[in-house]
């Protein structure tokens, strides 16, 4: 598994955001914020500024639908006369796009600092080719934020909605809401700071705690303001916080509000000198994406960190374990006491049923949180924090940037199965760039709002930006030339070079057609030359091509004599002669047989250009080896015209398949002078 993995090496590679396929129907808005994919029926809804969107998956310029969905001219007027701007914030922005049964979407919108929501018809199948937005409306308060500027996120369950967002105009009132369902309505305590300081959700994922779907819990993802004293200066800090799915609330006090509620701290810093430790949790912009594995009790958590800091800029990205999340929140609760009034870890009596427990036969033994003893709701009301940060996986961050112009703000994670194991890609949005990276290895590009999926057939990354919503296929390998080397140095575990190109690698396919080597990138053993006979005969001459394509570069080359494992290096005299093409030999011997390797030096570089298995085929014997070359036919005398017809047939051995590109490509380059062509080393024939 994954789990503990921490990739050693990375590989950046940028790509161009202007060569998707791009579609922009909003002349002057740049808000693409709400993504959906429904796969079942083969379509990319996309929530922007009142305007929803559906798009053919496989080509978002073909064939899109739209419904315009304004906020009303008296909504309008009363966001004007608030005092917000007519242009940027009194439309109808859309927040909030999810699945709710198999025929409707439920959707939201900030409806001019008014929030709304509505059912939107997809129909059953895609066929019935339904896409209409239902008439009555309700209100979205709790649901989708006020102000488009605030980060909202949401998640429909069983017909609820989770959303994390504020509930107020003046975007005071920040909570955790469940709405819609058959019961009351459910949110975080108003106005403690303990509970929420200033928060900006991020995502909201259910993550089932046991096989009992009544220990399922939801998990929300968020930024806040460190609490009071639990941070030296004004702060903003990861969370992750945790919700019971069945909390109906307490029974006397925390009515109506989460009785199961706890939040940690997501660290993500790199251990320093003196014990001063980097951190990057202090974060600007942060993203999160959760990799599903076989346990859906367990996926692995991804996350992109930004520092806030002026003077030193940098980016991360952690991972974290469910196991390591657990065990905080089964630790201690973090506790105000002392003479400074400190937060320390509480070391009383916990009360029973330990406050974030979720009722269930499993661990709880009671039925629902109504009936939670008092002591239990007190102390959950108080202790909503933990003590314990959640550190990530290997303790430090897998990927860290320093010193760039960019910085790291959203990600997805894509598993892929390579020749030689199973691959994370990781694509990471910077704003400015987009950056793909593969664990073990890192590529790049430039997003602000995107969202992965796949299609049966062609896997697309969707992402929204400023320039519209793009589509771009996960496999560019023809962004790796034209070579075998280069499609191998990539170390890209969507593409492989299939003899011709380097093109999208199935895990299914034979594995000989196929060149991929992602961990090592060793383009010689994926792309030289297979050991393939090329015959001399006795006392006759060859030539073995082999011209590197940079002028500068000078060839050498060492044969390796049947049967050793050492090269040595090939003795240049009047019978060898080395020339621009390649490696002439004047009358062949027997010792000439062996393995040529072709070098190609190049400011003290070595690269492996070509290997050729020389046999040197005595003339009597040129009858028993006739009848194993192609096309030869049998019956081969030795009569002068035979010979004639076999030295030609020779020739065209003589030159080995050397239109496959990725011979003459660059290799790694391994630092090593080669040595002098006479002299030392060589080994006469
Ligand atoms: C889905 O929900 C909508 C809105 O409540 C309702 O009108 C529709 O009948 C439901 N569809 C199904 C298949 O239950
Ligand atoms: C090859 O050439 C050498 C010397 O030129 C000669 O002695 C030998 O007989 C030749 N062998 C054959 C098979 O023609």
């Amino acid at each position: 598994t994954h789990v503990g993995f921490v990739p050693s090496f990375f590989k950046l590679l940028s790509f161009n955001l202007f060569n998707l396929v791009t579609f922009n129907g909003l002349a002057n808005s740049s808000s693409y914020d709400a993504f959906l994919l429904d796969e079942e029926r083969g379509r990319l809804l996309v929530g922007a500024e009142d305007h929803i969107f559906s798009f053919d998956l496989v080509n978002i310029n073909r064939d899109h639908k739209q419904i315009a969905w304004p906020a009303t001219p008296s909504k309008r007027d009363e966001c004007k006369w608030a005092g917000k701007d007519l242009g940027k914030e009194c439309s109808n922005f859309i927040r909030v796009l999810q699945p709710f049964n198999q025929t409707h979407l439920y959707i939201c919108g900030t409806g001019a600092f008014h929030p709304i929501c509505s059912f939107l018809e997809m129909g059953k199948r895609a066929e019935e080719n339904i896409f209409r937005l239902a008439s009555h409306f309700e209100n979205g308060r709790g649901k989708s934020p006020y102000d488009p500027k605030m980060l909202s996120a949401s998640l429909l369950i069983d017909g609820e909605l989770y959303s994390g967002t504020s509930a107020d105009f003046m975007g005071r009132d920040f909570a955790i809401f469940r709405t819609l369902g058959d019961h009351h309505p459910i949110r975080t305590e108003q106005h403690d700071s303990r509970w929420l300081n200033d928060p900006r959700f991020i995502g909201v994922h259910l993550i089932p705690e046991s096989d009992n779907t009544e220990d399922d819990k939801i998990f929300l993802f968020f930024k806040e303001n460190a609490m009071d004293g639990e941070h030296t200066g004004k702060a903003t800090i990861a969370r992750i916080g945790q919700l019971c799915k069945n909390d109906m609330g307490g029974h006397r006090s925390l009515v109506n509000k989460w009785t199961t509620f706890l939040k940690a701290r997501l660290m993500c810093s790199v251990p320093g000198v003196n014990g001063i430790d980097t951190h990057f949790d202090e974060l600007r912009k942060c993203d999160v994406f959760l990799m599903s594995s076989k346990d859906p009790k367990n996926p692995v958590i991804y996350a992109v960190f930004t520092t806030s800091s002026n003077i030193f800029k940098g980016s991360a990205v952690c991972m974290y374990n469910m196991a390591d999340i657990r065990r905080v929140f089964l630790g201690s609760y973090a506790h105000r006491d002392g003479p400074n009034y400190q937060w320390v870890p509480f070391q009383g009596r916990v009360p029973y049923p330990r406050p974030g427990t979720c009722p269930s036969k499993t661990f709880g033994g009671f039925d629902s949180t109504k009936d939670l003893p008092d002591d239990v709701i007190t102390f959950a009301r108080g202790h909503p924090a933990m003590y314990n940060p959640v550190h990530p996986i290997g303790g430090r961050p897998i990927m860290v940037r320093t010193d760039v112009d960019y910085q790291f703000s959203q990600l997805v994670v894509d598993r892929v199965e390579a020749e030689d194991g199973q691959y994370d890609v990781m694509f990471i949005g910077t704003g400015a760039q987009l950056q793909r990276l593969t664990l073990p290895c890192i590529f790049q590009y430039e997003l602000f709002k995107y969202v992965v999926f796949k299609v049966d057939c062609s896997q697309q990354l969707y992402l929204g930006s400023g320039l519209g919503v793009s589509q771009m296929s996960l496999h560019r390998c023809e962004v790796y030339g034209k070579a075998c080397a280069e499609c191998c140095l990539a170390r890209d575990p969507y593409c492989a070079w299939d003899g011709s190109e380097c093109s999208r690698y199935f895990p299914t396919a034979k594995r000989r057609t196929r060149r991929q080597d992602i961990r090592n990138g060793d383009p010689l053993s994926q792309c030289g030359v297979e050991d393939r006979g090329v015959y001399g005969v006795e006392n006759s001459s060859m030539f073995l091509e082999c011209s590197p394509k940079s002028q500068r570069a000078l060839t050498y080359w060492q044969l390796q004599k049947p049967g050793e494992d050492r090269k040595h290096e090939v003795c240049l005299d009047d019978r060898v002669l080395r020339t621009d093409q390649g490696l002439l030999i004047r009358s062949l011997t027997q010792s000439d047989s062996g393995t040529y390797h072709c070098q190609a030096v190049e400011h003290g570089f070595i690269q492996t250009l070509l290997r050729l298995n020389l046999q040197v085929v005595p003339v009597q014997k040129l009858g028993d080896i006739l009848p194993r070359l192609p096309g030869a036919g049998g019956g081969v005398g030795h009569s002068p015209k035979h010979r004639l017809w076999y030295r030609d047939f020779l020739s065209l051995l003589d030159h080995p398949d050397l239109n496959s590109n990725c011979l003459r490509r660059k290799e790694p380059r391994r630092r090593q002078r080669p040595k002098e062509s006479k002299g030392r080393g060589c080994v006469p024939s």
